[in-house]
């Protein structure tokens, strides 16, 4: 039986690598000594692209791929993937939703109780030897608190739910209120930062929200106010976010992604008020399997000549 040639961006996991190459032909752009080479010479044989969200693919790289039928990506994000160059030409894209919203949600708020509660700074004081010399500072309660979500869809809802467990009054921005929420909305983000204790970011990357956490933002959620972002790194003004960090001007913060990831501004290393995770929003062994299942699902499905079973909008 025929297979398909199928051309991998980067390292996926090994076990949906074993899949792929067991269904498909597949060959990883990675690791050619020159990738933009080689797609120039053979971009022209993969019908089927498998990419992930954090590596996407550019308009570039799909003008180098014209016989492209389908791609698939690993991850809920579309930032990087040139959605309107794919869909002018008819290539089916599927990515994997929902599967992922648990755990994203779970480590929101973890991030936000490690924050507030100084988890990770109690850790370092033990782990260093110096409870005996005294304890750490106190820290911020978290329950009944005033909870901010900036994107109120499927792991905004789900974060949400997580919040009303501890008593939380929650608000969220988006660029519509949702008809099936009974949460406050905010037209306006800064009026949401005003009158939140914790400010949790989980809206897409992209031009639409670029710095959409600005300065102002950052200085309306204040000195005791928390900023979450499990969303994408340049939603939020890191500079602004340092600046304010430095002056007091915001009460800390709990990060999971970057403007540069994994570079980030050094001075967020030595802020005790700071949490820092290397993205690791989707990063548990049965998320990341259901992730897997579904991006070779999109591709299976689609050389069987279905649709794809979790289409990008
Ligand atoms: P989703 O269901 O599409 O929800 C997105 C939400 O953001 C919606 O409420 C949307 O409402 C709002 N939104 C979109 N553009 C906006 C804008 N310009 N201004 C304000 N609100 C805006 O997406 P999801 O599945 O919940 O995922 C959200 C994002 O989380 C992903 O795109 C990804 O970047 C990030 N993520 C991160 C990790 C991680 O590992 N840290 C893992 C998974 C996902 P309106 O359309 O009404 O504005
Ligand atoms: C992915 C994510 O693990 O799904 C997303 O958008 O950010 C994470 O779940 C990661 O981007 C895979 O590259």
């Amino acid at each position: 039986m025929k297979k398909y040639r199928i051309l991998q961006a980067g390292r996926l996991l090994p076990s949906l690598e074993a899949r792929l190459a067991a269904e498909f032909e597949t060959t990883l752009l990675a690791e050619q000594p020159d990738p933009t080479a080689f797609l120039a010479a053979h971009g022209g044989e993969f019908e089927g692209f498998v990419t992930s969200a954090g590596v996407g693919c550019t308009a570039d790289m799909l003008a180098r791929l014209p016989n492209l039928r389908v791609i698939s990506s690993f991850g809920v994000g579309l930032d990087k993937l040139d959605l309107a160059a794919a869909k002018g030409r008819g290539i089916a894209v599927g990515y994997t939703p929902d599967v992922l919203n648990d755990c994203v949600a779970d480590l929101a708020l973890g991030l936000l109780i490690d924050a507030s509660r100084g988890i990770g700074r109690g850790e370092r004081h033990v782990r260093a030897g110096k409870w005996p010399e005294g304890g750490t500072p106190l820290q911020t309660r978290v329950s009944g608190k005033r909870l901010g979500i900036v994107g109120m869809g499927r792991i905004g809802r789900v974060i949400a739910r997580r919040a009303a467990g501890f008593d939380m009054k929650i608000a969220y921005h988006a660029r519509r209120k949702a008809a099936d929420v009974p949460f406050a909305y905010y037209q306006r983000l800064v009026d949401l930062a005003r009158d939140s204790d914790f400010l949790v970011a989980i809206v897409p990357g992209g031009r639409d929200t670029f710095h959409l956490i600005d300065e102002e933002v950052l200085r309306a959620l204040g000195p005791q106010g928390i900023l979450v972002n499990v969303a994408r790194g340049p939603v939020v003004d890191e500079a602004a976010l340092v600046r304010c960090l430095q002056e007091g001007a915001l009460g800390g913060a709990a990060l999971d992604v970057f403007e540069a990831e994994p570079r980030m501004p050094e001075a967020l290393w030595a802020m005790e008020n700071v949490v820092l995770t290397p993205h690791i929003g989707s990063a548990t062994r049965e998320t990341r399997a259901a992730m897997s299942r579904l991006t070779l699902d999109n591709l299976v499905a689609h050389f069987a000549g279905k649709p794809v079973p979790t289409p990008v909008p």
